[in-house]
C-alpha cells in the first residue's frame, strides 16, 4: 500500500544540531570500487537506502562478499574479473547512478549482461554511456533505454572522448572502463562532481587531470588489480539541502547540520541560497581523503532576493533545484533558472514537476523546455488543500512538497512517502524531531 503524508500546519520554530545520512554518490562509488578489490575494505556511515542497497545486490550477484556490522560495513571483492557461471542479470532499481557506471565497470565481461531498472530508470536516457562504451567496442541491442543487453570484451580499447552533457554518471562509466582497458583512455569532460577522481587519486590509480572553467581534461591508463578502500562516509549535502530551506523559510529558526560532504563540485545550493540572501556559514572545515568536509550552520532568512542563476551553477547543484525554487517563490522580484534540460532527465521531469508543484501553490511561473521563471511573493502563505500523486516516486519531489508544506502552510497530501528509502531514509525521522 503507498504510504501518503497528510501535513495541515507549519513546522514550529527549531534550534537545533543534526545528520542527514551518509552521501549516496560517494556510498554507491565506494561499493562499486570495492567490488574490483580482492581485499577487505570497510566503510563507516554508509547510506542504507534503497539505491545503495541495489549497488550491494549487483556486486554480491557478481561474486563479491558483503557483511553488514551495527556502524559499519564491509566489502571482499571480487577483483578486476567477474568469473560468475551464467548469465549476468543487474536490476538497478531506481539508481541512474548504478545503472550508468555497472555498464563501465562491466566493460571486460565475457558473458552478456542484461540491465533492468523500475519504471522511472526505465524512461531514462542511457545512450550517454551507450555511446562511449560502444568505442571501446562494447555492443549493444539497444540505443536508448532498458532494459538493455550489453556483450563486453575482453580487451576494451582505450578511447578519447568529449562529454558534454556534464553528467558525473557519464564520466564515471567512461572512467570505470577505461581501467580495465590497455592504454591511455582521455575524456574531456564538462564540470560535473569530481568523487571519482578523487577517489581514483587516493587510490594511486594513474590519473591525470587538467581543469579549466568550463571542462577538465582526465588521462586515465587501464591497470590490472586496485587496493581495498577504507572510507568514513560524510553526510549528503543533497539531503542537507532540504534543511537548509526549511530553516530558511522558517520563522526563528536556526540549525546546524554536522559533518556535510562540502566538496566545491557539490556546493552550488550554498552558492545560489547565499546569493538569493540566506544566512549560511561554515564551521569545523575538514579535508578528507581529497573531499572536504564541514557543519552547516543556517538560519531563517527574513528578506530573500531573487537570482539570474548562473548557468556555469547548473551542474553543481543539479539535484537541488526542487528545492532552491521554493525559495525563489518567497524571494522579492523574478528568479530565472536557465539551461536546465538535464532536469528533464532525473527520476521524474523535474522541471516540468516544479512548474506543476508551483502552479498549485499559486506561484507564478514560466516554464520552457530548459528553463523556469519564478516571480516570488514574500508574504506566500497558503490556506487551500493540495494533493501530489503520480510523481513516478521521485523522493526529491516528495521532499521538496514536504518541505513546503511545512514552510508554506495549507493543507497537504502527499504520495508515496516510501520513495525517501531511495536516498534519505530517515528524513521524515528527522523533521519529526525538529518539530517536537
Ligand atoms: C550523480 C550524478 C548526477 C546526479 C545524481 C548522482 C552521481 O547525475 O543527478 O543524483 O553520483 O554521479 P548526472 O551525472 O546524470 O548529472
Amino acid at each position: 500500500m503507498e504510504k501518503i503524508i497528510n501535513i495541515k500546519k507549519k513546522i514550529k520554530p527549531f534550534n537545533k544540531s543534526i545528520f542527514v545520512e551518509g552521501d549516496k554518490s560517494l556510498s554507491i562509488r565506494w561499493v562499486l570500487i570495492s567490488s574490483l578489490s580482492k581485499k577487505k575494505s570497510i566503510a563507516y556511515n554508509l547510506l542504507k537506502s534503497q539505491d545503495v542497497m541495489s549497488s550491494i545486490n549487483c556486486i554480491r550477484s557478481l561474486g563479491s562478499k558483503v557483511k553488514f556490522y551495527k556502524n559499519k560495513c564491509e566489502i571482499i571483492g571480487n577483483g578486476f574479473h567477474v568469473e560468475k557461471k551464467g548469465k549476468i542479470l543487474i536490476n538497478a532499481g531506481n539508481s541512474g547512478t548504478l545503472g550508468r557506471i555497472i555498464l563501465g565497470l562491466l566493460i571486460n565481461s565475457k558473458k552478456k549482461i542484461k540491465l533492468t531498472g523500475d519504471r522511472s530508470l526505465s524512461k531514462r536516457d542511457f545512450s550517454r554511456v551507450i555511446k562511449p562504451l560502444k568505442k571501446f567496442g562494447a555492443k549493444f541491442d539497444t540505443k536508448k533505454n532498458l532494459p538493455l543487453t550489453m556483450w563486453g570484451l575482453e580487451n576494451p580499447k582505450p578511447i578519447k572522448y568529449l562529454e558534454t552533457k556534464g553528467s558525473a554518471q557519464c564520466k564515471t562509466s567512461i572512467m570505470f572502463a577505461a581501467l580495465k582497458s590497455t592504454g591511455t583512455t582521455e575524456i574531456k569532460a564538462k564540470k560535473s562532481r569530481n568523487h571519482t577522481e578523487l577517489l581514483f587519486k587516493y587510490l594511486n590509480i594513474p590519473i591525470k587531470i587538467k581543469e579549466s572553467k568550463k571542462f577538465d581534461i582526465i588521462k586515465l591508463k587501464g591497470i590490472n588489480k586496485i587496493n581495498s578502500l577504507n572510507y568514513q562516509i560524510p553526510g549528503d549535502i543533497s539531503s542537507c539541502a532540504f534543511f537548509l530551506v526549511l530553516t530558511i523559510l522558517s520563522d526563528n529558526s536556526q540549525l546546524l547540520i554536522k559533518n556535510v560532504n562540502i566538496n566545491s563540485s557539490r556546493i552550488g545550493v550554498i552558492r545560489i541560497l547565499k546569493r538569493m540572501g540566506a544566512i549560511i556559514k561554515f564551521r569545523n572545515q575538514k579535508n578528507y581523503k581529497g573531499e572536504k568536509i564541514a557543519d552547516i550552520f543556517v538560519k531563517s532568512s527574513k528578506k530573500l532576493i531573487s537570482i539570474n542563476c548562473p548557468k556555469e551553477w547548473n551542474s553543481s547543484a543539479i539535484d537541488e533545484f526542487l528545492i532552491i525554487f521554493l525559495v525563489a517563490a518567497k524571494a522579492k522580484g523574478i528568479s530565472y533558472f536557465k539551461n536546465l534540460d538535464e532536469l528533464n532527465q532525473k527520476e521524474s521531469p523535474r522541471l516540468i514537476w516544479a512548474s506543476k508543484i508551483l502552479n498549485l501553490m499559486g506561484v507564478e511561473n514560466t516554464m520552457t523546455k530548459n528553463s523556469l521563471k519564478i516571480r516570488g511573493n514574500p508574504n506566500l502563505l497558503l490556506d487551500k488543500k493540495i494533493m501530489i500523486k503520480n510523481f513516478l516516486k521521485d523522493h526529491r519531489v516528495f521532499m521538496m512538497s514536504t518541505i513546503a508544506a511545512l514552510t508554506f502552510g495549507g493543507n497537504w497530501k502527499i504520495k508515496d512517502a516510501d520513495s525517501i528509502k531511495t536516498s534519505f531514509p530517515k528524513f521524515l525521522k528527522i523533521i519529526k524531531d525538529l518539530n517536537r
